[in-house]
């Protein structure tokens, strides 16, 4: 069998691994001391592209467009940056077996790869409406997104089903941007989601209602409060209709399903200590193994804001998370110590010609303020979490960079008020004058 060994290896080729490639590079290492295994065929990419651009029919991003790190405003790193500084990507290779006591991965192909420092960063993978035994869920034409492949299937099923009925499953961040993604296609659109309002683990009534307002306005169909039970499929076995809990039926020539992610932990089970669904790590992601890191969004972590633990699966923490634990690992080969991992929650999203972000907690009592009408021509509205006398959480849409920096920062300095009142009357200008 053949086997290679590295000094450092990275398991997973997505965002955290090419942000952790770019700090170690930075710091300094030599040529053939690290490797990343990643099942994928190509190098790390920034993945928020997937949902966007990648299925825009005009400026469409496509590789080498949108490797990391260009996603953070930083180079682009391109196949040839890896060889240049010696570090060794080994694609298309899925690791079946870990052995964390004799520091070994092992490929499917049966290749032995040992480390003597490890970077978890598998990442996640979708649920699929067959894990929960969905009748007919195995369709031709019912679609998940999370890896550039799945993306070029869902661009192939575009074209071929040109001007065709499309179903999103889910009303979550895939649910909302795919289903715009697909209206952009010229496709005709239906949501389906169980919840009274989309993205409930995030947005509040108020804010769910301008998106959802906005997307009817866009031509898109919003079914709210039932869920997908099954579906037929035609002669080719190609996607037909949806049935409906509540008993309606639509048809479908696309279904794409977004119902969530599951970190990818299983390679560690029983090896490791795990909390929240995920890999329990420090603030400087070491796990409870020596000389194994756990990053992205496998990784459940001290937040220290919140004197709390959680996991996040956003791009940012990905970024963030990937350049602590190489500085970390480096600080500490040099008797060195870095400051522990002091994280402000950062989401976001764009679809059409919106875009928001949310810095924060979102617990509390919420106030909603600006400009949320669906019709307005420049819509411009945002939402804050007051918990104990404090705003702990800030989301914005149409916000300008400086707006964004300054919601941040109340996210993150959790300015006293008074009372609701005043922060509904000041609305955005208590967040720039901070
Ligand atoms: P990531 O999933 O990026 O990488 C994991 C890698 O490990 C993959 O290459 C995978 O193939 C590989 N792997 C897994 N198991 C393996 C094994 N056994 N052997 C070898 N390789 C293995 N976030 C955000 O904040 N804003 C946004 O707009 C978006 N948009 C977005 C769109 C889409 C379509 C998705 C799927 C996700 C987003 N996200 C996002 C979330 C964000 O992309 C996500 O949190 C990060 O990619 C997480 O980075 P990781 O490196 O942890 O995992
Ligand atoms: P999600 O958790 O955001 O949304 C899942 C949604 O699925 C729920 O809101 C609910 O509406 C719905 N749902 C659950 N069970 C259902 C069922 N049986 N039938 C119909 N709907 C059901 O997950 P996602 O949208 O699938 O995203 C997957 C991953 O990708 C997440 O990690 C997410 O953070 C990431 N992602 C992030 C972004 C972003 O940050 N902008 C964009 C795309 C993807």
């Amino acid at each position: 069998m053949a086997e290679k060994s590295f000094k450092y290896v990275i398991v997973g080729g997505g965002v955290a691994a090419g942000y952790a490639a770019r700090e170690f590079a930075k710091q300094g290492i030599n040529p053939g001391e690290l490797a990343i295994i990643s099942k994928e065929a190509v190098a790390p990419y920034e993945r928020p592209a997937l949902s966007k651009a990648y299925l825009f029919p005009e400026g469409t991003a496509r590789l080498p467009g949108f490797h990391v790190c260009v996603g953070s405003g930083g180079e682009r790193l391109l196949p040839e940056w890896y060889k240049e500084k010696g570090i060794e990507l080994i694609l298309s290779t899925q690791i079946v077996k870990a052995d964390l006591g004799s520091k070994s991965l092992i490929s499917e192909a049966g290749e032995v790869f040992k480390y003597n420092i490890l970077i978890i960063a598998t990442g996640s993978t979708v649920i699929r409406l067959t894990d929960f035994g969905v009748e007919g869920a195995d369709a031709k034409n019912i679609l998940y997104l999370r890896e550039i492949d799945d993306a070029d299937k869902l661009v192939d099923a575009i074209k071929a089903k040109k001007n065709g009925k499309a179903v999103i499953v889910g009303g979550g961040y895939i649910g909302l941007e795919l289903s715009a993604a697909l209206r952009i296609n010229n496709l005709e659109v239906t949501m389906v989601y169980p919840e009274p309002w989309c993205m409930p683990r995030l947005f509040t009534a108020g804010i769910a209602a301008f998106y959802e307002g906005y997307y009817a306005n866009k031509g898109i169909e919003i079914i709210k409060g039932t869920v997908a039970v099954g579906f037929t499929s035609d002669s080719n076995g190609e996607v037909k209709e949806v049935k409906l809990k509540d008993g309606r039926v639509l048809e479908a020539d696309i279904v794409i399903v977004g119902v969530g992610g599951r970190p990818l932990t299983s390679l560690f089970k029983g090896q490791i200590a795990e909390e929240k669904g995920g890999i329990k790590t420090d603030g400087f992601f070491g796990t409870s193994v020596p000389d194994v890191y756990a990053v992205g969004d496998v990784a459940t972590f001290p937040m220290k804001l919140y004197n709390d633990i959680r996991r996040v699966e956003h791009v940012d923490h990905a970024r963030k998370s990937a350049e602590q634990a190489v500085k970390a690992i480096k600080a500490n080969e040099e008797g060195k110590t870095i400051d522990e991992y002091d994280y402000l929650p950062y989401f976001y999203s764009r679809a059409f010609n919106l875009s928001w972000q949310f810095y924060g907690d979102n617990v509390g009592d919420t106030v909603l303020f600006g400009d949320n009408s669906p019709t307005s021509p420049k819509p411009k509205f945002g939402t804050y979490w007051v918990q104990d006398g404090k705003v702990v959480g800030a989301f914005l849409e149409g916000g300008s960079p400086e707006e964004n920096q300054a919601i941040a920062k109340v996210a993150r300095t959790k300015p006293p008020i008074e009372n609701l009142d005043t922060l509904t009357k000041e609305g955005l200008s208590f967040a720039t004058k901070i």
